[in-house]
């Protein structure tokens, strides 16, 4: 049997919290991942119980929480709105792990808001603009339209924030770090919070 030594080294006995090994395997993924390490999943809960999850890409984190950005008049944050408990997940393929978090998902501010606006391409900035995310779209051509109109719109000032964009910071209560160890003998390393303090412990593969 292989009880991978050198996974538990790292953490089983090491004193991390759970935001130094998230940045230890988040920077393991920038450099292995072949395309956004960034990816998560994030599930939230409807009115009537219904859960939904769909990838985003995770802006930034730091032990404040995380941040993603999105249409704030999309599906996923009418769900946040009247229910702000939400799970995200992190699978790194190529490392063979998964972070799980749940928290709760906070509007960010619109200074937060437009300083993550300002950093995407002009394009995108448009295309923020054209898209009513997750409305009904009749045709392709509607898009483009609405693309080519707002194009015209901005096209000799710079593209603002439009008030429906925005995004959310999700400040976790629980972590749960899972890398795969060969026959199923997989570790799972939990951090709840506790207070102000982090409890930790393990769970069964
Ligand atoms: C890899 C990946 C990254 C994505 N990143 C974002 C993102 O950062 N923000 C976003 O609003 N949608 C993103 N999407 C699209 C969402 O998965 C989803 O289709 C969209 O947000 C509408 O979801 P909703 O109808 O549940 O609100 C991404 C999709 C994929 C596959």
């Amino acid at each position: 049997m292989n009880f991978d030594l050198d996974k538990q080294i790292l953490i089983e006995e090491n004193k991390q919290g759970p935001f130094e090994l998230f940045s230890s395997w988040y920077k393991s993924a920038v450099n292995n991942e072949i395309n956004n390490p960034n990816a998560m999943n994030v599930a939230t809960v409807s009115t009537n119980m219904q859960p939904t999850s769909r990838m985003i890409l995770l802006k930034e984190y730091d032990e404040s929480g995380f941040i993603f950005n999105t249409n704030i008049e999309s599906n996923k944050s009418r769900e946040i709105e009247s229910n702000n408990l939400v799970a995200l997940n992190f699978h790194w393929k190529s490392l063979h792990r998964q972070v799980r978090i749940q928290g709760k998902a906070v509007l960010l501010s619109d200074k937060k808001a437009n300083q993550c606006f300002n950093d995407r391409p002009r394009e995108s900035k448009i295309a923020a603009w054209a898209s009513k995310q997750s409305e009904l779209l009749p045709n392709r051509k509607l898009l483009n339209k609405r693309v080519h109109y707002y194009e015209n719109f901005f096209s000799n000032i710079s593209v603002e924030r439009p008030s429906f964009w925005s995004g959310y910071k999700v400040i976790p209560q629980y972590f749960e770090f899972w890398w795969d160890v060969k026959f199923r003998l997989h570790y799972r390393v939990v951090f709840n919070k506790n207070k102000k303090k982090w409890d930790k412990h393990m769970l069964y593969p």
